[in-house]
């Protein structure tokens, strides 16, 4: 059966992956961008903007996983939007006409409203369904390849408590946030469920991957 990946999910030191205040200018709150520059400067991030550059090192290695052998995303409101897209019904998500999915990405919603189909290979779809339910929809859209959720840290709390996670790669960036949407609470002793690896890398990340024992 096709896997499901968490890729290039960045938290702070005290398990914050986003900030306080999330806003259209300010995505992470008062985050900033600060969860994210160990990818900024990366070979990978430089080629999706359609640029070239960047480090080809072991922070790269880590961040072009997120493509490869995946056919849907699946993403909570939060990322799509922020507070208060659902009023705006011409809201098209945060990336613009061509963003970087490529593939059919099921957004999560308590409203949900038509698919929208934008340049590139991107349609977005809006379930309002328990997480098994909207995996079943993204597998049958991936097409036999792998399944990614995209965040935010909601979505993937409950995906990780039903135990639908196979393989996650999670970022500890040396910061400490303290406010926002942290990523672990209520998940206990989820360790015991993943063979867990961590390696420390120069720009001063941890790169954690969490792989089922069950795979
Ligand atoms: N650190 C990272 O690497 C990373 C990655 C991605 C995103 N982010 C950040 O994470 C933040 C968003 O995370 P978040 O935890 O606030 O929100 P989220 O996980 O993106 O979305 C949670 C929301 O999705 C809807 N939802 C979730 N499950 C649902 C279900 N089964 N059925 C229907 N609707 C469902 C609900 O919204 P409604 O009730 O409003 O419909 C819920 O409040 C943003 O700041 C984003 O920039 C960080």
């Amino acid at each position: 059966m096709s896997a499901v990946r968490v890729h290039n999910f960045a938290i702070s030191l005290d398990g914050f992956a986003t900030g306080a205040g999330q806003a259209p200018d300010a995505p992470f709150g008062h985050a900033g961008e600060r969860l994210h520059e160990w990818m900024f400067a990366t070979r990978f991030w430089h080629e999706m903007g359609g640029g070239q550059g960047g480090s080809g090192g072991a922070d790269n290695a880590f961040a072009a996983m997120h493509g490869p052998g995946i056919g849907a995303e699946i993403m909570g409101a939060g990322k799509f939007g922020p507070p208060g897209w659902q009023d705006d019904p011409d809201y098209k998500g945060a990336w613009g006409a061509n963003p970087p999915f490529h593939t059919p990405v099921f957004v999560l919603t308590h409203r949900p409203r038509p698919s929208i189909e934008m340049a590139g290979g991107t349609t977005f779809h809006f379930l309002d369904l328990p997480p098994a339910e909207a995996l079943k929809r993204a597998r049958e859209a991936a097409g036999g390849q792998d399944v990614r959720l995209g965040g935010g840290p909601s979505v993937i709390r409950d995906f990780l408590a039903e135990g639908l996670v196979d393989h996650m790669h999670v970022v500890q960036v040396p910061m400490v946030l303290g406010r926002g949407v942290r990523l672990w609470d209520g998940l206990e002793s989820l360790e015991e469920a993943y063979h867990i690896e961590a390696v420390s890398t120069p720009s001063g990340v941890t790169h954690l991957t969490f792989t089922a024992k069950t795979r």
